[in-house]
């Protein structure tokens, strides 16, 4: 059963569900974190009434159903079935189950004909891939003019290393984005914008997850996601001990 949207949101501690025009519970994890990427990312999509989106790597199907939920019809794809039928009970949930179609796909090897969709999207998800192989294969299913926007994990943030030391014994196995990656990303598509988001405020966890003081929480983050922005405006260089990147790459 997954859980019902009220207990979704019910958790003080997040931020995140303060924002009005971003489904936030539908971020389903780090929404605080992730919510200044989908604002972000969305304006970029525009109006999506009547478009075709993919999703890849969708999980349990929380940006396949915000997708859908503003009139994009959206295919969620997944290597794990079970996955794919939790993303079903989302999107049934959510009252957009007519909206979107789950498969089981690899990202990698998509079972789509050329220039089918205008939007691709995906969430940690290249992480687990070939990125190349990955960009070139989103490159081939995208129209002419569509867009695909890839959130992804980074590599270089200090305490974020740590912590995947520590506690992620699957993580060395994963392919982290460098900047460097993010180029070479790009490099399948005609352009490329990207922009690269917390740096500092990932210490405010510490008031949420360490020491549970939800108030010291709320207000070390915005003021660490504030000095972030100004941070990364002054010393550009520094956006490669980011978090996460969020890359939007542009089919002509
Ligand atoms: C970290 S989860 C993210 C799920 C979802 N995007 C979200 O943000 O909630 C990564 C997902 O990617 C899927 N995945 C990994 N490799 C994949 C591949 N080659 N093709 C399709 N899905 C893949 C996994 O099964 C998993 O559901």
């Amino acid at each position: 059963m997954l859980k019902s949207k009220n207990m979704l949101t019910l958790k003080g501690q997040r931020l995140a569900s303060r924002s009005d025009s971003v489904e936030t519970d539908l971020l389903l994890w780090w929404e605080d974190f992730y919510l200044p990427i989908f604002e972000y990312i969305l304006p970029k999509m525009g109006e999506l009434k009547g478009k075709k989106v993919l999703e890849l790597g969708t999980g349990t199907g929380g940006t396949a159903t915000l997708l859908a939920k503003r009139g994009a019809a959206v295919v969620g794809i997944d290597l794990l079935p079970f996955r794919l039928a939790e993303a079903k009970e989302r999107a049934a949930e959510y009252d957009v189950a007519e909206s979107v179609k789950f498969a089981l796909m690899d990202a990698m090897h998509l079972a789509f004909p050329d220039n089918t969709f205008d939007f691709i999207i995906s969430k940690s998800v290249l992480v687990f891939t070939e990125h190349t192989q990955t960009a070139k294969e989103c490159y081939r299913v995208l129209k002419p003019g569509g867009k695909a926007i890839f959130i992804e994990n980074m590599k270089h943030h200090p305490a974020v290393w740590l912590y995947r030391k520590a506690f992620l014994k699957y993580s060395g196995k994963l392919h982290y984005f460098s900047l460097r990656d993010v180029e070479a990303v790009g490099a399948e598509f005609e352009g490329l914008e990207h922009r690269e988001f917390h740096l500092s405020s990932v210490s405010a966890l510490f008031w949420q997850k360490c020491i549970s003081i939800p108030l010291f929480y709320r207000w070390t983050f915005r003021i660490l996601k504030a000095i972030d922005t100004s941070l990364l405006k002054c010393l550009p260089f520094l956006k490669r001990f980011c978090w996460i990147t969020a890359m939007v790459c542009h089919k002509n």
